[in-house]
């Protein structure tokens, strides 16, 4: 894969999950890199290792002077940085629509300013909507969520700036992410948490809901061909396995990788209320019955497959998350009331 060396990266969130992991991989690849964060849900913890290896800034997307500055002498940018939390974007889609959308447009704005050689925009499956099968980059998108509006409409400012701008632009659009450094609210680390708490994990409804999960590793080889690959501007990728895992399947895999001989519990949990079993955990309303993305075009056009299994991943992810149990206290809702 290309080498970075000489090169400077800004990643936006890059002190959260995915952009943690990013961040990694450019130092990996001699690159010097920025990372731009406002702190909000990213943490410090999440680039220890390599902290003296990278540039801080403290600041917000939606700051246009600040990002400008952090801009400067900058070759590409990995645009991580957003609001992803599904009851926020419910309850207060403006938040969202400015942070998503406006701050993408501000980060577009200044790269080009810049002169940034390219863009690699994070965009979500969430994009699509309620579907029946697996989806492919052509598929008409309906978003089912605010969130995925958004995201949408950030892919497509992030679009022109590619076709009439001069400046390339590539949209991921990620599957369940999941791995080391996953922030606690999603089903799958809820079922972790309380596996390594020797608990049962509890699934809401019959828990026939499909999900693709793509190991975060996995996606962040598949960003740095985007980086290094001219065949990818102007491009959108699904970044998935195109596997269909139910919830269901997904609780007895959790149950297998924690060796614990756990029992899967059931819950009848109506959307957007309240567990009984599980402590601070709401259903999502307007639920996804379906996530499964067709990954055929990375494969065809970047040579790019997922390598980590559903189950080794996860088995990643229990180890990591027994070593740091305490970031998974509390589930962190920023409900607007
Ligand atoms: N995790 C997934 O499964 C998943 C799925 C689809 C899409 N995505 C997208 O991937 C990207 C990264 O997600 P993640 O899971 O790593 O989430 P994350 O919350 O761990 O990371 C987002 C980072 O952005 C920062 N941030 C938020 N608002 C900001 C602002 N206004 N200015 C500057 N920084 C800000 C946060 O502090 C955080 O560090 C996001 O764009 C998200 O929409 C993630």
């Amino acid at each position: 894969m290309m080498s970075l060396q000489g090169f400077t990266v800004l990643v936006t969130g890059g002190a959260g999950f995915i952009g943690s992991h990013i961040v990694e991989d450019l130092v990996t690849a001699s690159a010097r890199v920025k990372v731009y964060d406002n702190f909000s849900f990213g943490l410090r913890d999440n680039l220890r290792p390599i902290a003296k290896h990278v540039e801080i800034i403290e600041g917000d997307i939606l700051d246009c002077a600040t990002l400008e500055r952090a801009m400067r002498n900058v070759d590409f940018v990995s645009h991580q940085a957003a609001q992803l939390e599904i009851f926020r974007s419910t309850d207060d889609p403006l938040v969202d629509l400015q942070i998503n959308t406006v701050g993408t447009l501000n980060v577009l704005k200044a790269a080009k300013r810049s002169g940034v050689r390219k863009v690699v925009n994070a965009s979500s499956a969430c994009i699509y909507g309620q579907v029946n099968g697996p989806t492919s980059e052509d598929h008409l998108p309906v978003p089912n969520w605010a969130y995925g509006v958004s995201k949408l409409a950030a892919e497509r400012y992030a679009r022109i700036y590619n076709d009439y701008q001069k400046l390339p632009v590539v949209n991921l659009r990620y599957g369940i992410v999941y791995g080391e450094r996953e922030w606690y609210r999603r089903v799958l680390t809820l079922f972790i948490k309380r596996a390594v708490d020797g608990k049962p994990p509890v699934v809401f409804g019959d828990g026939l809901q499909v999900r693709d999960f793509i190991y975060v590793g996995d996606v962040v080889r598949l960003h740095r061909l985007c980086l290094g690959n001219p065949n990818a501007n102007g491009q959108s990728y699904n970044v998935g396995t195109a596997r269909a895992t139910t919830i269901q399947e997904l609780a007895r895999l959790v149950v297998d990788a924690s060796g614990l001989g756990l029992q899967v519990l059931q819950e009848d949990v109506a959307e957007g209320a309240y567990s009984q079993l599980v402590p601070d955990k709401r259903r999502n309303s307007a639920e996804l019955k379906m996530m499964l993305l067709d990954c055929s075009k990375a494969k065809r056009e970047l040579g790019w497959e997922p390598q980590v299994t559903l189950l080794e991943g996860v088995r990643r992810e229990i180890e990591w998350v027994r070593h740091n149990l305490a970031r998974w206290q509390r589930i962190h809702y920023s409900e607007v009331v």
